[in-house]
């Protein structure tokens, strides 16, 4: 179950990073330009952690699962990973991945497919890197998404991350690692642990930082004033966790 500070925190970043609303958009995140289609949810400081942490090398067969406008699938390309997969349940996320592949130069190295997890993918595509910064909210199990953008905060019942754990397997290579953000605040790590231990893999915490988000910029709500520290700013961590099978 969602917590009061979980839930106001997702209402909150929803508002801030949901997408452009109807129009088109630029945002600037680790020094490059990126477009932002309609509905695809906004890269922000927790795209940034996640993509940065990511230990990307040459070589490294990446998917990213949730790619929404594409910064991470981009990053790795420039990396040097030989072969890079977005997929996002929303339609304009692909296309937004795309864009910004052909923007960064990387556009015939980024495959991005609409897919609801991995069911866009062919049986046999393995990956050494499988990558997800997915709705970190646990949501109430009847919660109803009322935009498709809801999507990328909430996780009613964390029917999502137990599905990614019980689906993923095919899709590792031997030897291969998953990196997954979760958050003490926002969301449930050791829910988290206990669905992939369930799955047959091992957890670890690979990186972990917090950051403050002025209580006022929020609009004060209850649960974050509550939690706010004297000078108004409430901490909100963000937990990168390491997965590979047993
Ligand atoms: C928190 S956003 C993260 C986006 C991006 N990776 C980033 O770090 O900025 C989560 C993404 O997961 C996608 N998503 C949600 N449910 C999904 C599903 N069933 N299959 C694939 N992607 C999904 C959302 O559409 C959204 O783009």
């Amino acid at each position: 179950m969602e917590s009061t500070l979980a839930a106001e925190v997702g209402d909150w970043l929803l508002s801030r990073t949901g997408g452009s609303g109807g129009a088109r958009s630029t945002t600037t995140l680790m020094g490059m330009r990126w477009d932002v289609l309609p509905g695809v949810w906004k890269p922000n400081p927790g795209t940034r952690l996640f993509t940065s942490w990511l230990p990307l090398t040459d070589g490294t067969r990446f998917l990213e699962v949730g790619c929404a406008a594409g910064v991470t699938c981009v990053v790795a390309a420039r990396s040097g990973c030989a072969r890079v997969v977005g997929l996002d349940v929303v339609p304009a996320a692909t296309e937004n991945t795309r864009r910004n592949a052909a923007r960064h130069g990387v556009a015939g190295r980024v495959e991005a497919l609409t897919s609801d997890l991995f069911a866009g993918l062919d049986p046999g595509d393995e990956f050494d890197l499988i990558c997800s910064n997915p709705p970190l909210v646990r949501a109430p199990d009847s919660r109803q998404y009322a935009t498709q953008i809801e999507r990328s905060v909430f996780d009613p019942g964390y029917t999502l991350h137990r599905r990614f754990f019980q689906e993923v397997r095919p899709h590792l290579a031997d030897g291969g690692r998953i990196y997954m953000l979760t958050s003490e605040t926002l969301g449930d790590p050791e829910g988290l642990r206990s669905l992939a231990a369930d799955a047959g893999f091992s957890n670890r915490v690979y990186r972990s930082e917090e950051i403050g988000i002025p209580v006022a910029l929020m609009g004060s709500p209850p649960a974050a004033a509550a939690a706010a520290d004297e000078q108004g700013v409430v901490h909100v961590d963000f937990t990168m966790f390491e997965f590979q099978r047993y």
